[in-house]
C-alpha cells in the first residue's frame, strides 16, 4: 500500500491509501479530492493535474511525451507537475505527497 497525502489549496491534509496498480486519480477521487478527471485518463483534459512533492517526483516513472505535451497546456504547471490519471502506485512507493492546485 502507498500512503498518499493530499494537500488541498487551503492547506488541509487528507491521507489515503492505495494498492499497487491503482491510479493516483482514483485514489484521490475516493478520498474526496476535487479532481474532475473529465476524460478519465485519455490525456485530453488535464483536470487531474497535481503537483508532486519534489523529493518523491524522481521516484515515479517519468511522464510520457503525451503527458508532457498536455502539461505544457496547464497554466499553473510546475516542474514536478503530473497528471494523476497517468500516475500508477507501485509496491516500491511507500509514500507520496501531492498538492491539489487551487
Ligand atoms: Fe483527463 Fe487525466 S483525466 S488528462
Amino acid at each position: 500500500m502507498t500512503r498518499v497525502s493530499f494537500i488541498g489549496s487551503n492547506g488541509s491534509v487528507t491521507v489515503a491509501e492505495g494498492p499497487p496498480g491503482a491510479r493516483l486519480l482514483d485514489v484521490a477521487q475516493a478520498a474526496g479530492q476535487p479532481l474532475e478527471g473529465t476524460c478519465n485518463g485519455c490525456l485530453a483534459c488535464a483536470t487531474c493535474h497535481v503537483i508532486v512533492a519534489r523529493e518523491q517526483f524522481e521516484c515515479l516513472p517519468p511522464p510520457s511525451a503525451e503527458e508532457e505535451d498536455m502539461l505544457d497546456l496547464v497554466p499553473d504547471a510546475v516542474r514536478t507537475s503530473r497528471l494523476s490519471c497517468q500516475v500508477v502506485l507501485s509496491e516500491e512507493l511507500d509514500e507520496l505527497t501531492v498538492r491539489i492546485p487551487g
